[in-house]
């Protein structure tokens, strides 16, 4: 089972299964016990009686036994009578053998049965049991007593009891248990599913709660604590304890990264500046020329890595500002061509620009919407080698517009796909600093973070050696914000 609540309902059950059928099974047994006890006693008392009637009525100086008209004995029909009333079956026997009274019930059996019956008195049997008459049934209970005081022609008497009323009585007994059973554990089954579920919806409310905190951004949440302090009351709070540290630990971390890189930048500004200032000097040294140009170039390098670092964290704590207004898109990919033209040029790389006739809306802030086409752009003509191609495609409709950048450079294999935007994450990071193809790994991070702060996402296609497609999706001011 994939649930507590399914394990804690399947054991409940068959806890209850379990002592449902134990109790079943005591009950029907003891059940079964008094029943035959009963019946059993029933027929001691009833050959009982029909022994001392015969006894007591022989003392007093009654006829016990008389012939009948045919010249066979009989008991006398004054005790006959009396005899009757008795239940179940009863027969009393001449000391040779012969019957000489049969009640109702037994005057009902064959022949044969009624053979069977009676000679359970002359038998050298248990004197008490149970006897199927042939040839197929009933099974009776039987109880026999001899009867030595009644005269010199009285055996004894047997009486019996048909088992079918009984058993009869047992099974409706055992077909009410079943039931009680079945009912019992369908009920029990609708309760514990319920109770489970019940005790447990609040450790599912967490699990959806703690899911919902995805990354640092939403440390700031906190679950819901129930007012009882039980077992998930106290979880609740322990996990609420541990995203504050957490949060402090991850603010703290974002501190230190914006305010490192924010310390970064007067020096570096500094650097950048004095580095001109020397290279433009006329009176400069002209052989120490290509080092401060590459100083430069390193200095801009780093200055771009300050830049992003402090974008990106700015952007964790949720500081970097939108400044939203309405911009025409096409606008910006103009701009973006301009640049993306003179890297492609260089690169030796065609690109080629797309866009819709009309004016593509947004609420959007142009700087970044500059620089997340722009990484865009850059990485395409980056990565394609001479001889290849970059296109972007604008389109909007459907309340979304789209922004494609497409190349047909190196690729990216599979594999990494689901890094690319991840910060620092360069395919090859061996070739960072030294080729053309210098980077740092954050302009993806930060194009990412662009689009999702804008509402939009951005997604990656791509083959290794054929090209790679990024897709920028955003939406379009619907006609209630507009
Ligand atoms: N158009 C592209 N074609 C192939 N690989 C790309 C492309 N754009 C990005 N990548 C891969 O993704 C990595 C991260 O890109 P990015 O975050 O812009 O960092 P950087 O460009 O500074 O290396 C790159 O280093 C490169 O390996
Ligand atoms: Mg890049």
């Amino acid at each position: 089972m994939e649930t507590i609540r399914g394990r804690l309902t399947a054991w409940y059950a068959t806890a209850l299964v379990l002592t449902l059928g134990v109790f079943g099974i005591v009950l029907y047994v003891a059940g079964r016990t008094t029943a035959y006890y009963q019946l059993d006693q029933r027929i001691q008392s009833t050959a009982e009686l029909a022994a001392g009637i015969l006894t007591e009525s022989f003392r007093v100086g009654n006829p016990v036994v008389r012939d009948d008209a045919t010249g066979r004995a009989q008991i006398v029909p004054e005790l006959a009578a009396t005899l009757e009333a008795l239940p179940d079956h009863l027969a009393i026997l001449h000391r040779e053998g012969r019957v000489l009274f049969l009640s109702p019930a037994s005057r009902a059996l064959t022949l044969r049965q009624v053979e069977a019956f009676s000679r359970l008195v002359r038998g050298q049997g248990p004197r008490e049991g149970a006897i199927r008459l042939p040839p197929d049934g009933p099974t009776i209970h039987y109880a026999v007593r001899l009867v030595a005081g009644a005269g010199p022609t009285l055996g004894g008497v047997v009486a019996g009891a048909d088992v079918a009323a009984t058993e009869e009585a047992l099974r409706q007994l055992a077909v009410t248990i079943v039931f009680v059973i079945l009912v019992g554990i369908i009920a029990a089954v609708l309760v514990g599913e319920w109770v489970a579920r019940h005790a447990l919806e609040p450790l599912d409310r967490i699990i959806t709660e703690v899911r919902e905190i995805t990354d640092g951004r939403s440390l700031h949440r906190r679950l819901a604590v129930p007012r009882v302090k039980d077992e998930i009351g106290r979880l609740a709070e322990t996990l609420n304890g541990m995203l504050a540290r957490l949060e402090r630990s991850f603010a703290a971390l974002r501190r230190f990264t914006a305010d490192a890189s924010h310390e970064l930048k007067t020096p570096l500004t500094v650097l950048r500046a004095g580095v001109e200032r020397t290279l433009t000097n006329p009176k400069s040294a002209p052989e120490s020329l290509p080092v401060l140009e590459e100083t430069l170039a390193e200095i801009n390098r780093m200055t771009e890595l300050v830049e992003a670092l402090l974008t990106l964290a700015r952007a964790d704590e949720g500081r970097a500002e939108l400044h939203r207004e309405t911009v025409d898109l096409r606008t910006i990919v103009e701009e973006a061509r301009e640049t993306g033209e003179l890297l492609a040029e260089h690169a030796g790389v065609t690109i080629e620009v797309a866009i819709p006739d009309g004016p593509v809306l947004l609420e959007a802030d142009p700087t970044r919407m500059r620089q997340l086409i722009l990484n865009l752009v850059e990485n395409a003509v980056k990565y394609t080698p001479a001889g290849g191609s970059v296109r972007v495609l604008l389109v909007s409709g459907n309340g979304r517009v789209r922004l494609s950048v497409s190349d047909t450079g190196i690729g990216i294999a599979p594999g990494d796909l689901p890094h690319v935007f991840d910060r620092f994450w360069r395919a090859d990071t061996a070739r960072t600093r030294t080729d053309q193809r210098a980077g740092t790994g954050l302009g993806l991070a930060i194009s990412k973070w662009i689009a999702e702060a804008h509402g939009g996402t951005i997604d990656v296609q791509s083959r290794p050696g054929r090209g790679t497609v990024f897709t920028v999706s955003l939406p379009e001011p619907g006609p209630s914000s507009g």
